[in-house]
């Protein structure tokens, strides 16, 4: 099989779908029985790499897990399911979205319960940055969901600018009482 097989410059969004289903245990939830966040927060980080996995087929790190809106609780017993894909990859980079619904175990009822971007990164063994081959939307969504990572991008880059600053504006502040102290 040649390189190009393995290895395309270019990937669909399909390719990179993954899915995971969990049942919600008594040590997934709180004291009213409610799944905890940081939990939540757990799955959609491992369905999220998955997807960053399969577009870049080398290990991926989490850089940034951004907007993440719980919509509802999910209760002891439901049955979460977890969808993603990449939405756009940069140089060494890749957007995935990752939406999550929980279902009723007696009605089967579905309710979207959460959505969240992450940013992975492409590293090798020695933690060197890896290129990441591009991905093609292909239908109207996909295509939107492109153009929005972009600006999802830009807006995250001009924060963590920001808050750079301020990062090291404190630390002067406080070098500047230390050594006053
Ligand atoms: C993520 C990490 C590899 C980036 O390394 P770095 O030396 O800062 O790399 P660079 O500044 O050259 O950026 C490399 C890419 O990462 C992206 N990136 C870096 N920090 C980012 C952040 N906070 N949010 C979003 N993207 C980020 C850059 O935009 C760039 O993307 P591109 O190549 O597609 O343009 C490094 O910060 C790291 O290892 N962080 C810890 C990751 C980790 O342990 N995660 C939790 C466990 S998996």
């Amino acid at each position: 099989m040649s390189n190009q097989m393995t290895n395309p410059i270019v990937r669909t969004v399909a390719s990179t779908q993954s899915e995971m289903t969990e049942i919600i245990l008594p040590n997934d939830t709180n004291t009213l029985g409610n799944l905890l966040g940081g939990r939540l927060m757990h799955f959609i980080d491992l369905t999220g790499a998955m997807a960053a996995y399969r577009h870049s087929r080398t290990h991926v790190v989490t850089a940034a897990m951004d907007h993440i809106d719980f919509i509802r609780p999910v209760r002891l017993g439901d049955l979460l399911t977890l969808k993603s894909s990449v939405n756009r990859a940069f140089t060494t980079s890749m957007e995935v979205g990752v939406k999550v619904w929980a279902e009723h175990p007696q009605t089967g009822e579905l309710l979207h319960v959460a959505s969240a971007y992450l940013v992975f990164v492409a590293i090798n063994k020695q933690c060197q940055l890896q290129k990441v081959p591009q991905l093609m939307p292909e239908t109207p969504n996909e295509i939107r969901r492109y153009e929005d990572a972009l600006r999802r991008r830009e807006h995250r880059e001009a924060e963590s600018a920001r808050r750079k600053e301020a990062r090291e504006a404190t630390d002067e502040e406080e070098d500047g009482a230390e050594s006053k102290a």
